[in-house]
Formats: C-alpha cells, structure tokens, sequence
C-alpha cells in the first residue's frame, strides 16, 4: 500500500480535527482510496499544548520550514490562519512541488490570483474544500458537478456566526451582544468575529465562489460588503411583520441574460428574504447555497459550515484528493481563469427592492417630504407601517420600496436622513425577492 506523507502547519481546533479523523477512519480512507494518508509532520507554535487525541511529540515541529524540506511531506495542509505566513508557507510549497490544501479563506480571497498563477505555473495543484461554506461540498459542486452550466445566481448563508446571531435575536429575543457571546462560546466565531460580524468573512467565501463560478478572480475593491452589526430587534420584527427574515446573504448574480461577456454582481448585506423561501428555515450556525445553473436549474447545499469536524471532513476530502492527484496528474491546478465574463458590476448600478426604516417625528407632512425625495429619485412604494403615536414623538416610519440602482437609493436616502423630521441615519435593508 502506497503511503502519502502529509505535512499539518497549525494545529489548532481544525488542524486536530483533520489529525483525528485521519486516524479515527483510517481504515474506511485506506479502502476508498487504496492508498495510505499518514501525518508525517506537523507544524505548530505550542507542541506542548495537551490535546486529545495528542499526536506523538516526534512529529512536531516548531518550524513550517520543516515540513516544506522533509521530502517525505508530499502535500501540506495549511491550517494556521492570518494571510502573511500563510502566503509564504503556500508558495514555498508549492516552488518546492507539494500539492497544499487549505482552509484559509482570507488568504484565497486576498492572494489567490498570485497563488493560483504559482500553481499553475508550476503544474502543483491546491485545493480549498473548507474554504467556502466548511463542511458543505460546494466547491466540489463549483468545479465538478456543474461545470456544464454557467451560473445564473448563487444565493449563501455562508457566515456561521451571523446566521446564530442573527436566529438567536429573532426566535429567543436576544440582544446582538449576548447572541454573539453565545456563539463564541459554541466556538463558532472566529477568535476576533470582527470579520464574522462586518461581513467580511462571507465576503471572502463569496469571493471563492465567484471567482470559480466566472472565471475571473474577483478582487476585493469590487465587491459590496455590509454586516449584521446595525441590525436592531425592531428591523427584525418590523421585517417579520412584513412576511421576511433577515438574513447575512452572499449574493453572486449574473446579468439576466447570464451569457457570456455580461457583468457578475458580487455583495455580501443584511437581506430580507421572504419567510417561504427554503433559505429562511436556515438557522443556527447551519449554512445554505442555492445556485442556480442555466442547465441544472435550481439546487440547495445545505449543513454545518464551522466547527472542527464539519470543516475537518472537508479538508480530509482534499487530502483524499491531493493523494489521487499524486498517482493520477490532471490539469486543473485549483483554478482556471477564462475571460468569459466581463467583471463585476458596480455596486450602484445593482437593482434590488428595499427596506427603509426611518425614525421620524410624527407630525402633519412628515410622509410627504419623505414620498417627494423617492419620487425624485423615481423609486415606488409598495407599502408602509407607522405604528400609531401621540403627536410630536419620535416614531418608527418603515417603507418597502420597489426596485431601485443602489445609486438612486443611496441619493435618496442622503436626502431623507438631512430632513430635520428624521431623528437617526436611515436603515437600509435590501430585499432578495429570487425571481
Ligand atoms: N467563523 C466562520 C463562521 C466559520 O462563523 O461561519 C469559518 O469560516
């Protein structure tokens, strides 16, 4: 039986994960593959920290350096985290001829374009299963199963932490503060969420997924990204009220056509999506991508996108493939730019309908001033909830909005938030109706 030595840099929650499956399924990998995944190496900063299971202190190294210089290290699992030392460790893996897998999803986001054109170029593949949406096989799906469709849309749950947060304050009430203590102390969230709660760890999952969906690497400067953090109780209700949930969505859309050449739309916000769509009854930590392909139609993903063995299986599906690709050589490296789509579209041109809440004072013309400053900016109302006050206090006044360009949108709500009625910034949700 061939033996394929791994290398693991980082052992941490995942990185033990990966080393635990590995030898808990040792026997069902052997015979799937007919060939033998043992960790040869692992690099970490803390050997000493005890873990279970503890992998023997012979296989430690403190030095990632060592595991690109053992020749018995034929593929590396890069596992550390941060972007620097990473892009370092994965280049010099892959000067040196060892295929890597990896999970970091900042460090594909921010560095893939160079990383992908070093792979290629050096005919070593990389492979980043846990990347996107952890234990749910949607990268697999991306470059695999749907590589005879263009991609019309894709639609992802696809940040863990926002999606408990965001359950938790709508099924249990809880403020956003001690929901999102609760997810830290489930392990969800990042060690700093500052990225889970600004949107921008869904944002690097959704630039993964555009990228392989269009052929592009999608740069982070043209993409539109919100997070969950000035989501209030009252946008939740007020939205529940109106037939919604609110959700954290990555939206990656093509132009209605979907044919070559269009523009491709790529934003990450707080959504209202209505409460019988399948991506509603998402919740928890659970994530979902529905993508929708010009032959296949309709398909959802759907299961854990964090926590150690969600993601752990996913890795070890790209050590399985990493050790596949050793016997049996293939052309694609991770992945293949093409220059069938003409980029991203910017942000103001994208047209979605909208939530607008607004708080006002409740006095004669107040509504008035307001439906003026939409009609100039041509965007209709389709309905409108101010909850009855005594006169002269400060009220909630919520709008939905027809479809409107973000440009129009942002002008009228400029306009809307310098009236003297209106007593805080404007609310600005937008609303994915799937048509
Ligand atoms: N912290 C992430 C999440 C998991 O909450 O989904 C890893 O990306």
């Amino acid at each position: 039986m061939r033996k394929i030595g791994i290398g693991i840099a980082g052992l941490g929650t995942i990185g033990l994960g990966v080393y635990k499956h590995l030898e808990g399924n040792r026997r069902l990998l052997t015979e799937r593959l007919g060939l033998e995944l043992t960790v040869t190496k692992i690099a970490d900063l803390d050997p000493e920290r005890p873990r279970t299971p503890m992998p023997p202190r012979e296989l430690f190294t403190n030095d990632w350096h060592d595991l690109i210089n053992d020749p018995e290290v034929q593929v590396v699992v890069e596992l550390m985290g941060g972007i620097k030392v990473p892009y370092d460790f994965v280049t010099a893996a892959l000067e040196k001829g060892k295929i890597v897998v990896t999970a970091n999803k900042a460090l594909l986001a921010e560095r893939g374009k160079e990383i992908f054109a070093l792979a290629a170029e050096k005919r070593v593949p990389v492979f980043y299963e846990a990347a996107a949406a952890g234990g749910v096989p949607i990268i697999k799906a991306l470059k695999e199963a749907f590589v005879a469709n263009h991609i019309r849309s894709m639609h992802g749950i696809i940040n863990g932490t926002s999606n408990y947060i965001l359950t938790r304050m709508s099924q249990a009430g809880l403020s956003f503060d001690a929901a999102l203590k609760e997810a830290q102390a489930a392990g969800y969230a990042e060690a700093d969420p500052t990225l889970d709660i600004n949107g921008w760890d869904a944002a690097h999952k959704a630039i993964i997924l555009a990228s392989l969906a269009y052929g592009f690497w999608v740069d982070t400067n043209d993409i539109h990204v919100e997070g969950i953090q000035n989501i209030t109780a009252a946008d939740i209700e007020f939205a529940e009220k109106l037939g919604y949930k609110i959700k954290l969505l990555g939206v990656v859309k093509a132009d209605e056509a979907c044919v070559e050449n269009c523009k491709v739309e790529v934003r990450v916000h707080p959504t209202l999506i209505p409460k019988d769509h399948v991506l509603a009854s998402v919740n928890g930590v659970f994530n979902a991508v529905a993508v929708n392909g010009d032959v296949v139609g309709e398909t959802l993903f759907y299961g854990r996108g964090a926590g150690q063995d969600a993601t752990a299986s996913a890795v070890i599906s790209d050590i399985a493939e990493a050790a596949v690709a050793l016997e049996i050589p293939r052309p694609n490296f991770g992945f293949v730019p093409h220059g069938l789509y003409a980029g991203c579209k910017p942000i103001d041109e994208v047209i979605t309908p909208y939530y607008l809440r607004l708080a006002v004072v409740d006095r004669p013309g107040v509504l008035a001033l307001i439906t003026g400053i939409l009609s100039e900016e041509q965007i209709g109302i389709s309905s409108v909830i101010q909850p009855e006050s005594s006169e002269e206090q400060t009220v909630p006044l919520v709008l939905m909005l027809h479809s409107a360009a973000q440009g129009r949108m942002n002008r009228a709500a400029e306009k809307i938030a310098a009236l003297d009625c209106v007593k805080c910034p404007p609310q600005v949700l937008r609303v994915e109706t799937f048509a």
